[in-house]
Formats: structure tokens, sequence, C-alpha cells
């Protein structure tokens, strides 16, 4: 197979654009997409966890919350794996990528890595626990699409997350937010966390939540995923846990007051796990 023969990846939000002179993602049909493992052990990590998600039966439970992995694939002697495309269902769709947890650092890193991930992340992570890597918004009244970057996802504090998450269901100006799609977001991530702080196998460490929704306003629709899996760990050593959970559910309660158009007197309360989520 040549590369030549899949779409360009228009819908990327973050992450790796290409490695060297190979492509990041490419853009394959019915609604997949091939991501480029070829790089590092990072890939093969991730391979090996989709793998394992869908097989073992331990993880089926997992399934539902993460894109659907079909096979691995070589191209032009460069290593892929074939997954669901979390947007393919989409007309226009409005997408974060939203890094999860209180930490990015690890016990597999080296002492180099943790200091640079500690650097990287003491802007939001620490005190949010989710910051957004990149995002994509629409505009109806221009009909085009508006880039929300790293910077701006650096930019979120204890006090203006409700405000500036608002600003992710922005359909143009800042009196029309798309508060209509947040309740199924909203299930979506309940069940997520239930599921998460349930399941006792495995810590995430510097995975994302893929959030979608339609930019046409005549359609309510919405998805949230998990993405990202070059580092997650079994349930072993303390330390490696980055309270994934904590920035769920900060998430939750910052969705809520976007649902129910209260974000400028949402106040941050440190989340606690377990605690029974009210919709
Ligand atoms: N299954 C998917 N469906 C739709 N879009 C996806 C999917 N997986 C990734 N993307 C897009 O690609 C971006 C980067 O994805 P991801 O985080 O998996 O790659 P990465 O950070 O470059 O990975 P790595 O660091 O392992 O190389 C996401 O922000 C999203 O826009
Ligand atoms: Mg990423």
């Amino acid at each position: 197979m040549e590369s030549g023969q899949f779409g360009q990846m228009w819908h990327q939000v973050a992450g790796h654009k290409d490695h060297g002179d190979s492509p990041g993602f490419l853009l394959a049909a019915d609604g997949r997409i091939l991501k480029n493992i070829s790089h590092d052990a990072r890939g093969k990590k991730e391979e090996q966890f989709y793998k394992m998600v869908f097989s073992a039966d331990e993880y089926k439970d997992l399934r539902q919350f993460i894109p659907r992995y079909y096979s691995s694939v070589q191209l032009e002697s460069k290593e892929y794996i074939l997954m669901e495309d979390i947007c393919a269902s989409f007309n226009t769709p409005c997408i974060a990528d939203i890094k999860i947890g209180l930490s990015e650092v690890c016990s597999l890193d080296s002492e180099d890595k943790k200091m640079s991930m500690i650097k990287k992340d003491c802007h939001t992570l620490p005190k949010l626990g989710y910051r957004f890597a990149g995002a994509k918004t629409y505009n109806k009244h221009t009909d085009s699409a508006k880039l929300l970057d790293k910077e701006w996802g650096k930019s979120f504090t204890r006090t203006n997350c409700a405000v500036k998450t608002e600003q992710f269901f922005c359909n143009g100006c800042s009196s029309e937010i798309r508060r209509d799609v947040v309740p199924t977001l909203l299930r979506q991530l309940k069940d997520l966390i239930e599921y998460y702080e349930k399941q006792g196998l495995f810590w995430l460490c510097r995975s994302s939540l893929l959030v979608v929704y339609e930019g046409q306003s005549s359609e309510s629709t919405g998805r949230l995923k998990l993405i990202d899996f070059a580092h997650n760990l079994k349930q072993e050593i303390p330390s490696d846990d980055t309270q994934v959970e904590f920035g769920l559910r900060t998430l939750f309660s910052v969705l809520c007051s976007i649902q129910d158009d209260k974000t400028h007197s949402w106040t941050f309360e440190a989340p606690i796990k377990h605690q029974p989520l009210e919709l």
C-alpha cells in the first residue's frame, strides 16, 4: 500500500502533524484513520494497548470509550494503526483535544523527561486536571472555522475555566452558545467517570479526551472519547496515578454550568472521587 491512496487528515487539532518525512495521520475510507506509530517506542506501546483492549475480556467495558481499533498496517515501510475516525459522522465537526489528569509524569520516564514534563504541565493541569491542547470551533456567520491553540489552553485558571471552556461551544458571537449539545456530552462523560473510577486495572498518563459536536446548529449531536495511549500504566505504583478522575470531574462540573448558562457564577471545588454525579 502507498500513502498516496489515502486522504489528508484535515481535522486534526493537536499532536504531531508529521514524523520527519511521513505524516502523523492519514484519512482512510469508511470513517477510518491511520495513526503513524513508527517514530519510537511510544507508537508500539499504543498499538499494544489497543490490541489488548480489543482482545482481553477484562477490558471490554473500556471499548465504548475509545476509538475502535481495526488492525495494524504497513505503508511505505512505516507502521500505522487503523482506527475509527471519531469525527467521521459529523458534517462540520467542532473538535477539542483535552489533556486529562493532574500530571503528565509517570515512573517510566527518565529524570530528564520528568523535569521537562513538570515544567510543561506547571500551567493548568495541576490546578484543574484538564487542559485544552487544541480546538476548532465553527462560526456560522462567516461559515469558517476558528482555531483555539495550545497557548489559549494554558491561559485557564480555577477562576476563568468555566467561561473559557464555554468558548469552545461558541457559534460566532458570545451570546450564541451551543448549550443544546452539552447534555449528550455530559451523559457520555458521566459514564466514563463511573467506569474509570471503578475499573482498577490501569491509569492513563498523557491521554486526551476528544470532544466533538456538530457545528451545524440544526443537529444536537456530540461524541466524547479517550485517545492517545502511549503512556498508560497498570495500577501498581501509587505515584503513577495521575488522577484522571480529578480532571474529568472538574470538566463535568464546568459542562453542567455551561448547560445551565451559569459559567459566570461557577466556582472551583475540589472534586470528590466516587461522589454520585447528577445530571
Ligand atoms: N480516532 C480519532 N478520530 C478523530 N481524530 C483523531 C483520532 N485520533 C486522533 N485524532 C486527532 O489527532 C490529534 C492527535 O492525536 P493523538 O493525540 O493520538 O496523537 P499524538 O499526540 O500526535 O500522538 P503521539 O504523541 O503518540 O505521537 C487529536 O488531537 C485529534 O485531532
Ligand atoms: Mg496527543
